[in-house]
């Protein structure tokens, strides 16, 4: 596509972020803390999100994002509310803002709603009266960066122009700090323009101030946002195979944790996202997949949606499953049985409970008439009862707190419960960590542990008094030996 603008190499001294969330906060805060000579201001309609990241209590919890905002926060990083001003200084804006899967209308369930994207962009289009660089950072459709770019042209003020660019996130939640110090890659999309060329080039050179110019590497608008969608369905992709794996494993008596290993060896297929687990959370995976499920529709290439649709139905079928083997243990009734829920974040050293297989566990539990005692280390309780409203919408808060209690400690989680389970790999969970003697002391006998993760050393807790069951190993009466 030809480029109506034409934008001349723009060192970079100024970045505005719309949207201070989970992707927005901490890259920007890293780009500030390598870049001292750029200023960045991240900018978010909430004022209470804004006043945390302010304040000594983040609104996110990351390892190492506290140091990083502390190093920076009032030299050249700055959290605001003022939109406006922070867009007309910038050179470069970030669209940060959160692209959820739809909930109603075409495309429901599936479809990512873009209507945060799109505010965002007009509100740069009617008050930019300058030049800018703008970012698609939020996981969008293919194609968003088109839409973008024809509400900018638009709307524009006379003699502004706007170059688009797709720099999707790869971080992951719990290493953030992690990844984006060292990122395995750095992906920028630009229209192949002069000007789109030399935008990617103006954004390459706020990375190279710390990451290997080998690993920043540029496509076509298009690549950069399927690319964002394709990492994250294959990645998924992997746990449900292994998930899958894990039903065969406790109906044959192999071991979940052997086979991948074993497999793991093979460098073609290599170690990581092997790990059989009660099932993915977070904010992308699903929705990313369900995105490439609707778009595969939109092109018209049924078998292609109905493929990667089967990484979400093996992820919802592995909870469910789960959930009966808890049920068929304790001798087909959880009516009137407390189960202490460990673990509520969709995975360790987060408090992020997006997706998280938490949520669907303790709704199966409170639809099985148990009581549920739950207990996160991380998870806000104001978090965890708007989890639970928003997806039981048929029960009121009041309903729901007569089956769920929020305990202050694992112990407290376990006085009086027929069984354990453990959702989330907190490594306070561990055998190691916890007290699993006293633990069972409190417990109902037969005591019960249902390890969804597969952290804990099973004849250990066995030789304690407990009955052991875990994801992708058979139970006794199967033969696990
Ligand atoms: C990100 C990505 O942007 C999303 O596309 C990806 O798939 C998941 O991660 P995230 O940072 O996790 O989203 O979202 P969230 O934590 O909800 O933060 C978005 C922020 O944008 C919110 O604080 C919200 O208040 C803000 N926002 C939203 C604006 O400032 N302006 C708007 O118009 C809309
Ligand atoms: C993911 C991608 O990894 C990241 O690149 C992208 O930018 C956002 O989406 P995130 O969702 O934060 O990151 O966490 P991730 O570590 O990928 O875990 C996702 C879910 O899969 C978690 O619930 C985790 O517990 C689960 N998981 C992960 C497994 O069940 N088994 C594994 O082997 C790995």
């Amino acid at each position: 596509m030809a480029s109506t603008t034409e934008v001349p190499y723009k060192k970079i001294e100024k970045i505005c972020c719309i949207g201070a969330g989970y992707v927005g906060g901490p890259t920007c805060a890293v780009i500030a803390y390598k870049s001292p000579h750029i200023k960045v201001t991240i900018v978010d309609l909430n004022q209470a999100r804004i006043d945390a990241w302010n304040s000594d209590d983040l609104p996110i919890y990351e390892p190492g994002l506290d140091e990083i905002v502390k190093a920076s926060r009032g030299r050249n990083l700055f959290f605001s509310t003022d939109v406006e001003s922070a867009i007309n200084e910038a050179d470069l804006i970030f669209v940060s803002v959160n692209t959820p899967t739809k909930k109603s209308g075409m495309g429901k369930g599936f479809a990512a709603d873009l209507g945060y994207v799109e505010s965002a962009t007009r509100s740069i289009a009617n008050l930019a009266t300058s030049s800018k660089i703008v970012v698609e950072k939020s996981t969008v459709p293919c194609r968003t960066a088109q839409s973008m770019r024809r509400i900018l042209d638009a709307n524009g003020k006379p003699g502004v122009k706007f170059d688009l660019l797709s720099n999707p996130e790869f971080l992951a939640e719990g290493t953030a700090i992690k990844d984006l110090l060292n990122p395995d890659r750095v992906l920028i999309g630009s229209l192949d323009t002069p000007s789109g060329r030399s935008a990617a080039s103006s954004l390459v050179d706020v990375y190279a101030n710390w990451v290997n110019r080998k690993q920043i590497i540029t496509t076509n608008l298009w690549s950069s946002e399927l690319s964002k969608l394709v990492a994250n369905a294959l990645l998924a992709q992997r746990i449900s195979s292994i998930n899958a794996i894990s039903a065969i494993c406790e109906a044959t008596g192999a071991d979940v944790d052997e086979v991948a290993y074993a497999c793991g060896l093979d460098t073609r297929i290599g170690p990581k996202f092997l790990k059989a687990s009660v099932g993915f959370g977070g904010s992308c995976f699903q929705k990313d997949i369900l995105n490439l499920v609707y778009l595969s529709e939109s092109l018209h290439l049924p078998e292609v949606a109905t493929y990667w649709k089967q990484v979400v139905d093996m992820n919802e079928y592995q909870k469910s499953r789960f959930t009966k083997r808890i049920i068929s243990s304790l001798f087909n009734t959880l009516s009137g049985k407390r189960i202490a829920l460990f673990g509520f974040a969709f995975k360790k050293d987060t408090g992020d409970t997006r997706e998280s297989a938490s949520i669907s566990l303790c709704q199966y539990f409170r639809q099985e008439r148990a009581t549920v005692a739950l207990y996160d280390p991380k998870v806000e309780e104001t978090q965890i009862w708007l989890d639970l409203t928003e997806t039981a919408p048929q029960d009121n808060l009041e309903t729901i707190k007569k089956q769920v209690i929020i305990a202050a400690d694992p112990y407290e989680a376990a006085k009086n419960a027929d069984a354990i389970v453990v959702a989330t790999e907190w490594d306070m969970f561990k055998d190691t960590n916890l007290d699993y003697e006293k633990l069972y002391s409190l417990m109902n006998k037969p005591a019960f542990i249902f390890d969804g993760r597969l952290i804990l050393d099973r004849p250990k807790l066995e030789k304690i008094g407990f009955k052991v069951e875990v994801i992708g190993k058979a139970s006794h009466d199967i033969g696990y030996e």
